[in-house]
């Protein structure tokens, strides 16, 4: 993809370590508070401990989600969940650092929430978007990234986030950033790992093919595509 920065490692052990060192090596830039967003699922998990393990001022950075499952933050689906367990638990961050998605039973108010809570953390005026210094993303199988998924993804929508209710195929409603608050950031990690995935990892990041999600992200700042060598085995 134009202007990406693909880095490719042996396995996930060893990707997620070189995407800890570049988040460092973010971190050492920012002259001031930063905002990050991070996506969930199964593959960050490994980088959210090495975070754990770094020497960081965490009073100095904001953290937020950038999609959550409409469940409750003690369920064992959230992405709340995940990152508390392996990251929030074990360091010193203040709380008021730390930005879950509220739980309603209502998803669109978990969506209201989570756009009252950018609005006020980034105080941002009128029709003006979030910019966070770094986006951590995933990659299905089928394209999606975030909650944006082949079939509520609408290319144009410019919402800052979006409640997503209509997918049956999708095991909990969820709430997810948009697309331009994806592309508005400083920088955006894509982090891939598999096998399974090296197809897909193809149509997006060689084919471009727009009609995944994914490939329609295209950050105003850095993106950067860290692959294990089995996902990147058809680059
Ligand atoms: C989620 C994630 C989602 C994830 C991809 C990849 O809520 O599940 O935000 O977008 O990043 O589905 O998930 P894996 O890392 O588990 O393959």
């Amino acid at each position: 993809m134009k202007n990406s920065i693909i880095k490719i490692g042996e396995n996930l052990t060893d990707i997620s370590n070189e995407l800890t060192k570049k988040f460092l090596e973010i971190y050492k830039e920012k002259k001031k508070k930063m905002k990050v967003a991070f996506s969930g699922g199964k593959t960050p998990k490994l980088f959210f401990e090495n975070l754990a393990e770094l020497n960081i001022d965490w009073s100095n950075i904001d953290i937020f989600l950038v999609d959550e499952r409409n469940v409750p933050l003690s369920s064992i689906d959230s992405n709340f969940n995940l990152l508390t367990n392996s990251l929030l638990a074990k360091i010193n961050i203040p709380k008021e650092n730390i930005h879950p998605i509220e739980f309603f039973s209502d998803v669109n108010k978990s969506n209201e929430y989570f756009h009252n809570d950018l609005i006020n953390c980034f105080n941002l005026k009128k029709n003006e978007y979030p910019v966070f210094d770094f986006i951590l993303l995933g990659l299905g199988n089928d394209g999606h990234t975030a909650s944006l998924f082949p079939e509520n993804f609408d290319e144009t929508s410019t919402q800052m986030t979006l409640a997503v209710s209509d997918i049956d195929r999708i095991a909990h409603n969820r709430i997810s950033l948009g697309l331009s608050v994806i592309n508005n950031a400083d920088s955006v990690a894509f982090l891939v790992t598999g096998k399974a995935k090296s197809e897909i990892c193809k149509e997006v990041f060689i084919s471009e093919n727009k009609k995944y999600p994914s490939t329609h992200v295209e950050p105003k700042g850095k993106l950067l595509l860290y692959l294990d060598k089995e996902a990147a085995s058809m680059l």
